[in-house]
């Protein structure tokens, strides 16, 4: 619980909080332990961060939890990811109920099995009443394919006269986005990767156009609420000027 003092420190929430969950594999590997003994552990990263997130007013939270360029990857390690989303909600529902917590994905179909895509649906089913924070979980994502899939339905819009080109700008695009259901909280306002890598990876390419960087060079599986109270606490700091003085 944070004192009214802390709590009144943070005031400047972000609303749209987007996480590249990295190092999942060294942190398996620094304990002789197999990789997906990581991903395992970052379950469990993923139910803190949720809770903490959801505590400080977030709008919405999105997670890249596989990438489109996943799929390089060994056989046994993508099936081991398949499968998280089915041992994530099994386990976690109750509490995303209890929080009016709303999930949501971004991503393609294409190649996901039938019963991850399954329950992932069930619980967007069950969920889609619930109006307190969005969990927006980006499962082979990616997205130069969410823009590459942008153009041919806008292209296709056109042919078949649904729409001119000169009616194509920055809000139509935006709405032909993964993200479009998250309407005014579609760009992302902080953007965080652990492990220390500094980079993008594909990652809400458009959305990420005017967010706030932060690198935190913890595993992913060591992150922890703690780590997430600091990153908003620096944020409080930020001056974003959106291209403005
Ligand atoms: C990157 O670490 C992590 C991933 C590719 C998978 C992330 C998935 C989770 C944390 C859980 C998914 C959550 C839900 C709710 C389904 P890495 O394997 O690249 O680590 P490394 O860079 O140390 O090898």
């Amino acid at each position: 619980m944070k004192t009214d003092k802390e709590a009144k420190a943070l005031q400047v929430i972000p609303n749209h909080v987007a996480v590249i969950m990295d190092g999942n594999g060294r942190w398996a590997k620094q304990r002789g332990l197999v990789r997906t003994e990581g991903h395992r552990e970052g379950l469990e990263a993923v139910k803190r961060v949720t809770k903490a997130a959801n505590k400080w007013g977030v709008k919405v939270l999105t997670l890249y939890a596989f990438s489109t360029e996943n799929w390089k990857r060994p056989p046994q390690e993508i099936k081991y990811l398949m499968n998280l989303p089915i041992a994530f909600f099994d386990k976690f529902m109750p509490e995303l109920m209890e929080n009016n917590i709303k999930v949501m994905t971004s991503g393609t179909e294409e190649g996901v099995p039938g019963r991850t895509i399954k329950t992932v649906q069930k619980v967007i089913d069950q969920t889609k009443d619930n109006d307190g924070m969005v969990l927006n979980l980006a499962f082979n994502y990616g997205s130069r394919e969410e823009i590459t899939r942008a153009v041919r339905l806008i292209g296709q819009d056109i042919l078949d006269h649904k729409l001119e080109p000169k009616q194509v700008d920055d809000k139509l695009i935006a709405s032909y986005l993964y993200t479009n259901p998250l309407g005014q909280y579609a760009d992302v306002d902080l953007m965080i990767r652990t492990s220390g890598e500094e980079r993008l990876s594909n990652f809400l390419l458009w959305q990420n156009a005017y967010s706030e960087f932060y690198f935190s060079p913890l595993y992913w599986p060591d992150f922890n609420e703690e780590a997430f109270d600091e990153i908003l606490e620096e944020y409080q700091g930020r001056n974003r000027r959106f291209g403005g003085l």
